[in-house]
């Protein structure tokens, strides 16, 4: 961060060393090794989940002791409270439980006035997001643009799916219920390619500093989203649902993009939710059988 920029941040300077320190103790834990037990499913959770959340819980607390707090790992704290930071200690569980480097600390800070319904959102103000393994550190504060390691980042400038790298997710817990394998194979058909990495904050991350062009995902919360919508936003993109509609915190469906291939994403969404223009795929059977043949037919 240069001297000029740190001045004109409230929330991020502070952030930052917390989300330094805690990414410090993801590496650590990494190299030590931890024991990986299950939340349900495939749904993992280790000891550095729980440790780094605690540890973020108290840095916040000395930071901004008025200030509520939600994480992944159970904190509820000061709800009620005119700020709320999403917390996830962790995002990328499965990858770090691995050993795969790909995983980092998430925070995204929300004001909410007065009133505002349980369900309802404030506005986003402050989020910062560190990849430990890199040593990149995402910032950004409402009106103050995005930096990556302070330098400001931007949204890339590819102007079509044709031309992008897309990136996705997929749920831990009630796997059978997602249909996104669907959205995956025809992005991959329309697109340079899509990523599976393992980290939605780091996907959204990647958005924001034009890596990849677009992100989507069914079933996130809030720790997974909150500060890597920010991110996007402040770096020139766009958040909705996936029929376009503006970001809710509670909403099952994200899509984060350039801005520039957004609409063309949202037309996609579309088609694909009805039915229309899906590309067909040959099954595992009809493919040996194929194969079958070609086998057959050489000589
Ligand atoms: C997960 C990661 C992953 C996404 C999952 C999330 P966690 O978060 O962000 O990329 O596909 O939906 O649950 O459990 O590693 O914090
Ligand atoms: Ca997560
Ligand atoms: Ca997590």
């Amino acid at each position: 961060m240069t001297a000029a920029s740190t001045a004109e941040f409230v929330w991020v300077p502070k952030a930052s060393t917390i989300a330094r320190e805690a990414g410090a103790r993801l590496r650590e834990f990494l190299a030590q090794g931890v024991e990986t037990e299950y939340k349900g499913d495939v749904d993992l959770v280790t000891v550095a989940d729980r440790t780094v959340e605690k540890l973020i819980l108290t840095r916040l607390r000395e930071a901004w002791p008025d200030h509520g707090i939600y994480g992944e790992e159970g904190t509820r704290e000061g709800l009620e409270r005119e700020f709320r930071w999403y917390v996830d200690p962790l995002d990328g569980t499965t990858n770090f439980a691995h050993g795969v480097p790909q995983f980092c600390v998430s925070m995204g800070l929300e004001q909410r006035r007065p009133g505002l319904g349980a369900g309802e959102d404030g506005i986003l103000v402050a989020g910062v997001i560190y990849d430990p393994m890199r040593d990149e550190l995402y910032s950004a504060e409402r009106g103050s643009g995005a930096y990556l390691n302070g330098k400001p980042m931007h949204v890339s400038r590819v102007p079509e799916l044709g031309e992008a790298l897309v990136a996705t997710g997929f749920p831990s817990r009630k796997r059978h219920d997602s249909p996104n394998i669907h959205f995956y194979h025809e992005f991959t058909l329309r697109s340079h390619g899509v990523r599976r990495a393992g980290s939605a904050a780091l996907d959204m991350s990647y958005v924001a500093s034009g890596r990849f062009e677009a992100f989507w995902e069914f079933n996130l919360n809030p720790w997974d989203t909150a500060a890597g919508i920010l991110l996007v936003e402040e770096a020139g993109g766009k958040v909705t649902d996936f029929a376009g509609n503006p970001y809710q915190l509670n909403s099952r469906e994200i899509l984060a993009s350039n801005g520039l291939i957004h609409d063309e994403l949202v037309g996609l969404f579309k088609d694909l939710f009805a039915g229309r223009n899906l590309s067909p795929i040959p099954t595992p059977e009809e493919y040996a059988a194929r194969r079958h043949a070609r086998a057959a037919a050489t000589p």
